[in-house]
């Protein structure tokens, strides 16, 4: 059947029937503990009854009129977030790439409405992943993903690119052309690089001085993935602009930008636009999710499950010092930084029945279901632990 699929991915032979809270059944009946969440998007497991009810009664209202119309439960999506966070307005679309375009219009247009025509440029970093669109290849690090694919190699469409937590290179970039900067607070295909405290809180005050936009891309940490509803709330600052998507649908496909008023003022009716964004069946789904999500209940477990994996794991290095270096990152947001090779470490977790996603750098990202349960933690670490003593 794969003969008829475009060949964009690598795709492991392994393919799934049905799926209940952390666990994947397989066609061949097998069943796997899944610390992948789909790649940090099913927030609360699969086949949540929550959300089943959700996009159900919904499903029998009614799925989608366009953005020609009004749509209360978007309205109602748009007010809850804007009440989770440091927005006043939200512009709904269908994926993280798409939140990125979204973005990096939105930069441009602010200042460009203000009669600042020339600034264009956005500073974005080392290892940095935004999706696959034009701007998301050309706002990512990766020269793989942009091969072939602009009008010329060294296209770079106004994106000026730093190191990652360097405060010096920051300010040294910025001129009279800078719009703004674009930031993962935590990296995630890049594998799992946490900006510091530090450098957020510089960005904020280099962006207030110059008077440009700080925006973050949440599309992976944010929702309740680090502990916090968005990850950079550990930072105690607040950025103009937010990009979601992933976790933001549990699995229903929906993304987001989030803003502050005073950007928000410069957007005007025809600038930008999305046909299936916030309709009512992703809208509903997408507020059913964010209410669990925000619950103390679930941030709670996923700091105290996080900080239960990252001690459980180090006991395992000073155990097993030749099979991994470190682990990294916050909440259910995780990475396992390899001294062997991390494609054979997930590989082999698989055939223990744990799954797990590889990221850049000879990282092991773990991303469980935000309501994970100790016992299944203790599942997964016993899997981790006897790959370790494999090698
Ligand atoms: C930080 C970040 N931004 C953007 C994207 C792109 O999201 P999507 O695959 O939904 O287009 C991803 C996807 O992995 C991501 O991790």
């Amino acid at each position: 059947m794969a003969d008829y699929l475009l060949s964009t991915y690598s795709r492991i032979n392994l393919s799934f029937t049905h799926g209940k809270g952390a666990w994947l059944y397989s066609i061949d009946k097998k069943k796997y503990l899944d610390f992948a969440s789909g790649i940090a998007v099913n927030c609360l497991g699969h086949s949540n009854p929550i959300l089943i009810e959700a996009l159900r009664q919904q499903s029998k209202k009614l799925w989608h009129t366009s953005n020609l119309y009004e749509i209360s439960e978007q309205e109602t999506l748009a007010k809850e977030l804007c009440k989770l966070s440091f927005a006043d307005k939200v512009f709904f679309c269908n994926s993280g790439a798409e939140a990125t375009d979204g973005i990096v219009k939105i930069i441009r247009r602010f200042h460009y409405n203000r009669g600042d025509k020339k600034k264009k440029k956005i500073i974005v970093f080392d290892n940095a992943f935004h999706g696959r669109t034009i701007a998301g290849i050309l706002a990512g690090s990766s020269n793989k993903h942009r091969e072939g694919f602009l009008p010329h190699a060294k296209a770079k469409g106004g994106f000026i690119r730093i190191e990652f937590n360097n405060l010096k290179s920051l300010e040294k970039v910025i001129d009279s052309q800078t719009a703004g900067v674009f930031i993962e607070p935590i990296q995630g295909e890049g594998g799992i690089n946490v900006a510091t405290l530090k450098f957020l809180k510089e960005i904020r005050k280099v962006c207030n001085r110059k008077k440009i936009l700080m925006a973050v891309d949440e599309v992976q940490c944010g929702i309740g993935r680090t502990g916090k509803f968005f990850a950079h709330e550990w930072s105690y600052i607040k950025p103009d602009l937010l990009s979601t998507a992933k976790g933001l649908g549990g699995g229903f496909p929906i993304g987001a930008i989030l803003l502050r008023k005073k950007i928000a003022m410069q957007i005007k009716p025809g600038s930008h636009g999305s046909t299936f964004g916030g309709n009512q069946l992703a809208s509903t789904v997408s507020l059913a999710v964010i209410k669990e999500v925000s619950k103390k209940k679930t941030l709670n477990n996923v700091i105290n499950i996080g900080n239960y994996i990252k001690i459980e794991i180090n006991k395992l290095i000073k155990k097993n010092p030749h099979v991994l270096e470190g682990i990294f990152g916050k909440g259910l947001m995780l990475g396992l930084k390899c001294k062997v090779s991390n494609i054979e470490f997930v590989e082999k977790l698989r055939e223990k029945r744990l799954l797990v996603v590889p990221a850049a750098n000879n990282v092991i990202r773990l991303l469980p279901p935000l309501n994970i349960s100790r016992e299944e933690t203790n599942q997964a670490l016993d899997s981790i632990r006897e790959v370790m003593s494999e090698f």
